[in-house]
């Protein structure tokens, strides 16, 4: 009586899903942690890859219009410029699938307050005494529609989605028990470990609200900029590249600098410059921009025709992401006996 997961689908493909949220400037955090896994997976041939763009989350911090739309769109862009191609991948804006916020409520009357109340996010903000938003509460019941409306078998992202992929997982099962059926299938985090937690100039992880961040599409100048605030800790305690104490190796300048060349040739380079932290910070600014460069003037390229690029791309997602969102929310609502 019930579908198994994944019945209708033709292709023996696995699937991948993701999303980014339209909050600011995607950085090096961003594409190492997660968007060049969705370019290297989108181009093994392997996965039907779901990428899209958050932006029902991202209302809860972002609650201005325009804004909202050059973020949107900005982020289409970032996607494009990666390698992210709309024929091979399916690309699309969370607002244009009801299918997610439908799910969501659905979910959330069978996802309890305490469950909730562990996650991270709602923790950290409790202990700054912030006052929550009810859609920062619910967030990782909107995300587990996400992820859980497709069929998904991984979710390639950091290390700090790593709890909301668990509770897509929890939410898959308890809709499934509750239910008696099959509905949902499991997804799987994917995180790299190396890549799991980018470090930002501060040392602390690196994100859009800590702005410790070096834009992915930075220019030459901001590059310079962020490389040259990096801070130097290579004091008494610190630890080196080799795992003994640091000895005039500058650990953040060091950690950035391993996304983009690899230790065998970095270590030496650290080694004959130890304390010489002008002189590394400028190979790492060499480094980031040869490697920016190319990113950078693609994007500028796209940008020409940004509106038509752009609104092509989600108008066709859309329709992709809605044919199978409207299928799988259609087998919920039978399952919950709404239809
Ligand atoms: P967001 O927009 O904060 O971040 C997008 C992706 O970038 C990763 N990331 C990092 N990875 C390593 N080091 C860092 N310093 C770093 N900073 C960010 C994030 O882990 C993420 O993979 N909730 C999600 C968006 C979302 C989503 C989804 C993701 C909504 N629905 C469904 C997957 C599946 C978020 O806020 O990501």
């Amino acid at each position: 009586m019930f579908n198994k997961p994944g019945a209708k689908s033709a292709s023996k493909k696995k699937i991948l899903l993701s999303g980014i949220k339209p909050t600011g400037q995607a950085h090096i955090g961003n594409y190492f942690g997660a968007m060049k896994q969705f370019v290297n997976l989108q181009n093994s041939g392997n996965y039907e890859c779901y990428l899209f763009i958050a932006d029902y989350h991202a209302l809860n911090l972002v609650q201005d219009a325009s804004k909202m739309r050059r973020l949107t769109q900005e982020l289409v862009l970032d996607f494009l410029a990666i390698g992210l191609d709309p024929k091979k991948s399916i690309i699309f804006k969370q607002s244009d699938v009801p299918a997610h916020t439908e799910l969501a409520w659905i979910f959330d009357t069978i996802v309890t307050m305490p469950y909730l109340m562990r996650a991270h996010a709602y923790k950290d903000a409790e202990a700054k005494n912030k006052e929550l938003n009810v859609g920062t509460f619910n967030y990782p019941v909107l995300m587990a529609a996400d992820i859980l409306l497709y069929n998904t078998d991984v979710v390639p992202v950091g290390s700090d989605q790593k709890q909301h992929v668990e509770y897509a997982r929890d939410i898959a099962e308890k809709f499934n028990y509750t239910f008696r059926n099959e509905t949902f299938k499991l997804p799987e985090p994917l995180i790299i470990p190396n890549v799991a937690t980018v470090p930002g100039i501060d040392g602390r992880k690196m994100s859009k609200s800590y702005n410790n961040t070096i834009p992915l599409f930075a220019t030459r100048e901001e590059i310079i900029k962020a490389v040259m605030s990096i801070v130097t800790d290579a004091g008494l305690g610190a630890i080196g590249p080799d795992g003994k104490p640091s000895d005039g190796i500058p650990q953040n300048v060091y950690a950035i600098h391993k996304l983009f060349k690899s230790e065998a040739e970095l270590k030496p380079l650290y080694e004959a410059n130890k304390g010489k932290y002008k002189v590394l910070k400028d190979a790492l600014v060499e480094d980031i921009d040869a490697f920016v460069k190319p990113l950078r003037e693609k994007r500028a390229e796209l940008s020409k025709k940004a509106e038509k690029v752009v609104a092509k791309v989600l108008a066709d997602g859309a329709k992709r992401a809605n044919k199978v969102a409207s299928q799988k929310l259609e087998e919920v609502k039978r399952a919950v006996g709404v239809v």
